[in-house]
């Protein structure tokens, strides 16, 4: 279950620039959720441009162990799903591995709770330390039991049933993990099941729920927020999907170009849905020059070609309300943050000790390594930029923490020494190919065995690494 892979040391070295056009890969969020609505439909759903990332390939196997056919096909990149229909899984046979993914894990557990058999996930070290008794409440309200360990950690059982209650559910956490877990388990129920959620986030699965055929409906909630609504029971047909490329994944190159003057890189194709795309409005208060081009529709999602320059950052304040917004972001624009002018404070931020690792102090010890001063409260991030590339020459720690290796790469990309991570790794769990993709743009990201150091004599470093 769960080996750990290798670990791989990588490091970034500083280049004037970047420049080019490149294409993100498919985003992680609707990838998941197009494969488990092809399992919850009847008939062949076909999914292209699917991220083929470790955390999608779990869930891709995860519902092949449910027993959906789940193919690729190898030519087309094309990935065909022959669905189970709606609480036509079957028990699996063995432990579901969810690796590092979050994702799968609590929106599965929606999936599983709803199906009267007992079922088990796992995963790896990082997901084994995140909280699950987000989607444990709800689902046990709706008649669901589940055995896991301490504080409702993977692994996980869960004893489901297919007679479930409708809830109606205010969420206490801005979470779209755990809205589309209730949504999905509604599914297997009869009547109306309703989440409340007081701030808006990212809305994949009621617009995916919609396009295979599903009956959603949103409405203003009493007391403030929206009321999510799904009728039980439907049947939902197979459908043919294109995923938009992942704003998340198309962060690592604009932050890299936005903090390199005299970068010009278009990112095309990617997701703009207004609930992903905080980070894009923040650089340009930051006053980066980033222009969504060739803005269209594709399956439902708002999709644009991203077209950034670099140019001079200044420093700004991130309202709270912003996070759910770019809630997987705040690790790149700590580095955009640490290469502009001025102080960037980020509110809000709670949400970040739960993620892959605790991104709030993971990414504080990675700028303190690399010379940049910052502070962190319970919930908030202060960077403190001079405008000047920062010192790097540190070791970032990643936990297991795709994001937290992408970002410090990124950062090594403009710093006076190289900035290394301890292990990339994790980076296939969201976005294989990123240092091939980086380096075409001109960026120097590789191992450290493959990649020495600049034959010219380097200025001596600036401030001590660790200086706070
Ligand atoms: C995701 C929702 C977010 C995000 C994660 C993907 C999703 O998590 O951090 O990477 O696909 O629903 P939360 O819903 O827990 O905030």
């Amino acid at each position: 279950m769960s080996s750990p892979s290798p670990a791989i040391k990588l490091v970034a070295h500083s280049v004037p620039r970047l420049r080019g056009r490149v294409r993100a890969p498919g985003d992680k969020s609707m990838s998941h959720r197009a494969l488990m609505l092809g399992a919850l439909a009847l008939g062949e759903t076909t999914v292209q441009g699917l991220l083929e990332g470790a955390d999608v390939l779990c869930t891709a196997a995860a519902l092949r162990a449910l027993g959906a056919e789940v193919v690729r096909e190898p030519e087309q990149g094309l990935w065909r799903v022959q669905g189970f229909g709606v609480g036509g899984g079957r028990e699996p046979a063995d432990v579901l591995d969810l690796g590092n993914s979050g994702t799968s894990a609590r929106l599965l557990a929606g999936i599983l709770a709803s199906h009267r058999f007992t079922s088990f996930m796992t995963g790896d070290a990082s997901l084994r330390r995140r909280p699950m008794k987000r989607v444990i409440d709800p689902l046990s309200q709706m008649g669901a039991c589940f055995e896991g360990r301490e504080g409702g950690r993977l692994p996980l059982a869960i004893i489901g049933t297919d007679e479930m209650v409708p809830i109606e559910y205010r969420l206490p956490v801005a979470s779209a993990q755990v809205k589309s877990a209730i949504l999905l388990a509604g599914l297997n129920t009869a009547g109306e099941t309703t989440v409340i959620e007081s701030e808006p986030t990212r809305d994949h699965t009621e617009r995916m729920l919609r396009h295979f055929g599903a009956d959603v409906h949103v409405a203003p909630a009493e007391g403030g927020g929206k009321r999510i609504t799904v009728v039980g029971w439907p049947e939902l047909m197979a459908r043919d999907i294109v995923v938009p490329g992942d704003p998340s994944s198309a962060a690592f190159a604009a932050v890299a170009a936005a903090i390199r003057p005299g970068s010009d890189v278009t990112i095309e194709n990617v997701g703009i849905n207004p609930l992903r795309a905080g980070l894009y409005q923040t650089l340009g208060e930051m006053g980066a020059d980033v222009v969504f081009e060739n803005g269209r529709e594709i399956g439902g999602e708002p999709v644009a070609d991203l077209h950034i320059r670099g140019g001079g950052l200044k420093g700004v304040e991130v309202p709270a309300g912003r996070a759910p917004t770019m809630i997987d972001e705040y690790p790149i624009l700590a580095v955009a943050a640490a290469c502009a002018e001025g102080i960037t404070r980020m509110l809000g931020l709670g949400e970040l000790r739960a993620k892959e690792s605790d991104r709030l102090a993971s990414v504080a010890a990675g700028l303190q390594a690399n010379g940049v001063r910052c502070e962190i409260g319970a919930d908030s991030l202060a960077v403190h930029g001079t405008g000047a590339p920062p010192a790097g020459g540190g070791l970032v720690t990643t936990h297991l923490d795709h994001r937290i290796a992408m970002s410090f790469l990124v950062l090594g990309l403009a710093t006076r020494e190289p900035v290394a991570v301890d292990d990339g790794s994790p980076i296939d769990t969201s976005f294989p190919g990123f240092a091939d993709l980086m380096n075409r743009l001109g960026a120097r990201i590789g191992p450290v065995s493959e990649l020495a150091p600049r034959p010219v004599a380097r200025p001596v470093s600036g401030p001590a690494a660790g200086a706070a």
